[in-house]
């Protein structure tokens, strides 16, 4: 891992003087727009839209503006060392992947990938309850690479154990629980698109395979998919849905 980000820079260079035509962006702001070609309206702004007026999503982008990096010179920086100790492991570096749920509506391998590629890069993976995959699958792409599970707190006490005990089996070793979700917010470009992924069976990969979740349904969701999702929204702790 020391060096990466010059063996990183060193593969684009030596692809001179006749790089690929059709290499992935490196510049952040094209991968939006590369997204915004390739996803239709509703998958696009479920990712890039925020709540309300969008001012506090804007907000905190300004607040992590301010962050600065602060240059020591005349140090011998030959050999650095990122590594950080949480919960008594150590990990290469302070960073790690957020939970992001429903990734399927932007790629068909979703979590899958990414929590592939987090294993790669020995950045520790949190994958949502609300995945596309179930957890199990996502812990079986990751060998023994790092990984976390964030919980959102179902409203059926069972769900809610049974997840936690599938999350520890499956090699999860922390419990990241959220809390800012105790309903929908108001998000303005789902409205107006009409979209709501989990209606149409995305990123509830972990609950249509809960024994659970299941055994409060009259038939399995391969054969009523209807039913689980109406059941899924009355779990959830989403009293909007219900
Ligand atoms: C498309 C999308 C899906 C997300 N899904 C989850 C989720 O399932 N669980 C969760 O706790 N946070 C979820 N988040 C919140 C992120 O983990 C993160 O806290 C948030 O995006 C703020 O970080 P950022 O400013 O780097 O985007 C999601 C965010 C986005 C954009």
């Amino acid at each position: 891992m020391t060096n990466f980000g010059n063996q990183v820079q060193f593969n684009v260079y030596q692809t001179m003087p006749s790089p690929d035509p059709d290499r992935l962006p490196i510049v952040y702001e094209e991968w939006e727009e590369l997204a915004r070609e390739v996803l239709e309206d509703g998958p696009y702004y479920y990712v890039a839209g925020g709540a309300g007026g969008e001012h506090t999503m804007k907000a905190n982008l300004t607040a992590f503006d301010r962050w600065k990096i602060i240059p020591r010179m005349l140090r011998n920086v030959e050999i650095r060392d990122l590594t950080i100790e949480l919960f008594g492991k150590t990990y290469n570096s302070p960073v790690m992947m957020a939970p992001i749920g429903v990734q399927s509506i932007i790629h068909p391998e979703g979590d899958l990938a990414s929590a592939k590629a987090s294993a790669a890069l020995g950045i520790p993976f949190i994958a949502s309850s609300a995945s596309s995959a179930p957890m199990e699958q996502i812990a079986n792409e990751m060998g023994d690479a790092p990984r976390w599970f964030q919980l959102y707190w179902n409203r059926d006490p069972d769900v809610t154990a049974s997840f936690l005990k599938r999350a520890e089996a499956s090699g999860y070793s922390a419990i990241v629980v959220t809390l800012d979700t105790p309903m929908m917010a108001w998000r303005e470009y789902d409205l107006k698109n009409v979209y709501l992924p989990f209606l149409v069976g995305e990123g509830v990969g972990n609950y249509l395979t809960d024994p659970a979740f299941c055994s409060k349904l009259s038939k399995s969701p391969k054969e009523d998919p209807t039913e689980a999702i109406m059941h899924w929204t009355k779990t959830f702790g989403n009293p909007s849905l219900t």
